[in-house]
Parts: C-alpha cells; sequence; structure tokens
C-alpha cells in the first residue's frame, strides 16, 4: 500500500506546525509517503496591510509565501505543503489523516467527513480536549473512531508549538493501537510508521499504545496551566504556581484512573505527555497567559482570549467546563477541587484569591 498520503486536518499554531514536521519527512522518505502533504485551512481573508481594505485569502498566502502569516509568523514551510480550503479535496486518497484543530471545531468537521473516509484510513488526533456528550466523556481519538469508523491514535507531549516550530529540541509521545484487523507491516499504518511520520532531529518521538494516558494528560493540564495563570497573575509567585501543578497532577491521574481505567499510571511520570507537558505548559502557555491577563485586568475568559490570541485558541476554558458539567452528571464534583474551582472562577466569578481554601484538603486536625 506504500507510500501513504498524508493529510493535516487544520491550520492554526499548532497545526501548522505539526504539518511542517510531516511535510518534512514525507519528503525524506519518498518509499514510505507521498512527497505532497496536503493541509486543511479553514480559509480567512488576510487584510494587505494594517488598515487596508484589499486582502488575500491565507490559503493563497500559505502556497505562494509559504507561511502561515496568521497563526504561525515568521516560519517558513516547506513547500512540499499545500494548503487547500476544500475539507473533502484535502483528504482525497489520504490514508492517514492528522487532526489538528482546537477541539470546538471537530464535531462539525467530522460531520462533514462521514461517508468520505475510506475504512482503511489510519487517523493521528493532536487535540487536546475531550467530547462531553451523550456518551458521556470520550477520548477525542474514541470519537474520530467512533463517528467515522477509522483507527485513530494521539499525539501529545510537552510542545509549545512556536518552539517547536524554531525547531527548538523537544520530546513528545504518540500513542497508537494496532486495529483488529492490521494488514501487516507494509500495508498498514503501525509504530514504526508513526515514529517516521512525525521524528525529527528536533522533535524526538516515543511510540507507546497508551492513548488514553496521553490524552487524557493533554487535556486536563490544559484546566491546571488555567490555575497557574491566576496564580501568577496574583502575583503569588513560584511556590503557588509547583502547590497547583501537584495537586493538577494528582486530579489528573484520578480522573484517568476513574473514568478510563485502562490507562498506565507510568505514562504520566514517564512520557513527555504526561508531567512533562503540565510543566511547560504551566511555564509558558497560552492557557496561562489567559489566566494571567484575567487575573490582572479583571476582564472575563473569551475577552482575555480574544484581546491576546489573535484568533488562537486557549483550550482550557472550554476543557474546564466540559469536565465540570461530566463530574457533575456523577455527581463527583467535590473529589476533584481545582478542577471544580476553575470552573467557578471561570464561569460564575469566584474571586481567584480563594483558590487556596477551595482546594485545601481539610483533615481534623484544623
Ligand atoms: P489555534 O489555537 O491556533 O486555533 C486557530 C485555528 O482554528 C485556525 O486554524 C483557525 O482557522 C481555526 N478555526 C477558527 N474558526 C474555525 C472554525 N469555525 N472551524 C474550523 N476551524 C476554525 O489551534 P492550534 O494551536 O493548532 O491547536 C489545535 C489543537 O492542538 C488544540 O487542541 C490545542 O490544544 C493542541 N495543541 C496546541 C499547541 C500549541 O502550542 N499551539 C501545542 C500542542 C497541542
Ligand atoms: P497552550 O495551549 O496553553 O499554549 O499549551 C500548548 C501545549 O499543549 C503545550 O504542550
Amino acid at each position: 500500500r506504500h507510500p501513504f498520503k498524508v493529510t493535516v486536518i487544520g491550520s492554526g499554531n499548532w497545526g501548522t506546525t505539526i504539518a511542517k514536521v510531516v511535510a518534512e519527512n514525507t519528503k525524506l522518505h519518498p518509499h514510505l509517503f507521498k512527497e505532497t502533504v496536503e493541509m486543511w485551512v479553514f480559509d480567512e481573508k488576510i487584510p494587505k496591510s494594517k488598515d487596508s481594505e484589499e486582502y488575500e485569502m491565507l490559503t493563497d498566502i500559505i502556497n505562494t509565501r509559504h507561511q502561515n502569516v496568521k497563526y504561525l509568523p515568521d516560519i517558513d514551510l516547506p513547500h512540499n505543503l499545500h494548503a487547500n480550503p476544500d475539507l473533502l479535496d484535502s483528504i482525497k486518497d489520504a490514508d492517514i489523516l492528522v487532526f489538528n484543530v482546537p477541539h470546538q471545531f471537530l464535531a462539525k468537521i467530522v460531520e462533514n467527513l462521514k461517508g468520505h473516509v475510506r475504512p482503511h484510513v489510519r487517523a493521528i488526533s493532536c487535540l487536546k480536549g475531550f467530547e462531553v456528550g451523550r456518551k458521556g466523556v470520550q477520548l477525542l481519538s474514541s470519537y474520530i473512531t467512533d463517528e467515522l469508523g477509522i483507527q485513530c491514535g494521539a499525539l501529545s507531549g510537552a510542545n509549545l508549538a512556536p518552539e517547536v516550530a524554531r525547531e527548538h529540541w523537544s520530546e513528545t509521545t504518540v500513542a497508537y493501537q494496532l486495529p483488529k484487523d492490521f494488514r501487516g507491516e507494509g500495508y498498514d499504518v503501525d509504530h514504526r510508521i508513526l515514529k517516521i511520520l512525525f521524528h525529527r532531529p528536533y522533535f524526538h518521538v516515543n511510540v507507546i499504545d497508551d492513548v488514553a494516558g496521553i490524552s487524557i494528560a493533554g487535556a486536563l493540564k490544559n484546566v491546571v496551566a488555567l490555575a497557574c495563570g491566576f496564580v501568577e497573575g496574583l502575583g503569588w509567585g513560584n511556590n503557588a504556581a509547583a502547590a497547583i501543578q501537584r495537586v493538577g497532577l494528582g486530579e489528573i491521574i484520578k480522573f484517568g484512573r476513574t473514568f478510563f481505567p485502562e490507562c498506565k499510571v507510568e505514562t504520566y511520570y514517564q512520557e513527555s505527555a504526561g508531567v512533562a507537558d503540565l510543566i511547560t505548559t504551566c511555564s509558558g502557555g497560552r492557557n496561562v497567559k489567559v489566566a494571567k491577563h484575567m487575573a490582572k485586568t479583571g476582564k472575563d475568559a473569551f475577552e482575555s482570549e480574544k484581546e491576546l490570541l489573535n484568533g488562537q485558541s486557549a483550550q482550557g476554558v472550554i476543557t474546564c467546563k466540559e469536565v465540570h458539567e461530566w463530574l457533575d452528571t456523577c455527581e463527583m464534583t467535590q473529589e476533584f477541587p481545582l478542577f471544580e474551582a476553575v470552573y467557578q472562577i471561570v464561569y460564575n466569578n469566584v474571586p481567584m484569591k480563594n483558590l487556596p481554601e477551595m482546594i485545601e484538603e481539610l483533615d481534623s486536625f484544623v
């Protein structure tokens, strides 16, 4: 079946970065992959200059100047990366789909793909989030599998996109389980193929099979990062941020154990997608920036996101709501006090200075 054709669905900050990584590798391995990588772009008009009424389409800019000027400025993209504004055309004849959009847009995209994806296609989700709906709380990879009938793994790690795009060294974790109808090496995607597709000298990949573990860690660290941003914005310093990360890691592991018993606890400690991602996101991610801005200005999460991120998304804002709704359904909000505190601060105006008492582990001595 070689060479596999690869399409990246999404072209934001991380979507474009991963598309760059993948296109660099398909060019190097023509026997394994078709050289041209399609990248689906949710197209938009980009003004020619600051106050100009003339504009160009983002897709045209990417295909002619080889830069995503809006979501990944100043980074040169490989010329074998082709931006495509037509979702169905971008996945035509694809063998591997790499999903990489903010998770609030996934359901609509998957809906549009239904009936157009052949069953042999394999997928990797680079999204960080959950789907909460009629099936309860679901991993996004499972959601893709259920909706499209294709095997789907995940890629997650300590990966701030601007650093990876600048080719500063980092690690990541890819998790993938071979499908029941695996057709054998050479005919189907396996761990070796995935490593070759994503591994770069500046982007070191470890491939494992714990899809649930890396996905849970990736989704929930965004909620913890909001809490870190609150205490940073309040000026409480490093001790407070470390305390938030300690409590956060505990709740991430407990959430996994409670709702996804198949995940392995060592994934949180040993993989880039685990504690390493928690540390990097809490140090300098967009969720921290948005939460800090909320603390400093008194503005809400949505206004802060709009002011700071130029169309990008801080996924913790949505994830804390989804996690709250799920925990509320299970009558378990009290068992995850940090996640619940973040939700109450973001959505119900509870003062962020109350965080310590909201997460305090009370015992009989005080
Ligand atoms: P982003 O935050 O840059 O979001 C912007 C993207 O959303 C743009 O491509 C824009 O066109 C698209 N968009 C806007 N409205 C849309 C709509 N209605 N329908 C479809 N698309 C629309 O996105 P990102 O940084 O690429 O994040 C994608 C996923 O990767 C997220 O789940 C995120 O948590 C995860 N992630 C991000 C980073 C990072 O550093 N940026 C790192 C690791 C993982
Ligand atoms: P932010 O979305 O908070 O920037 O985090 C990006 C990320 O997932 C780093 O691994």
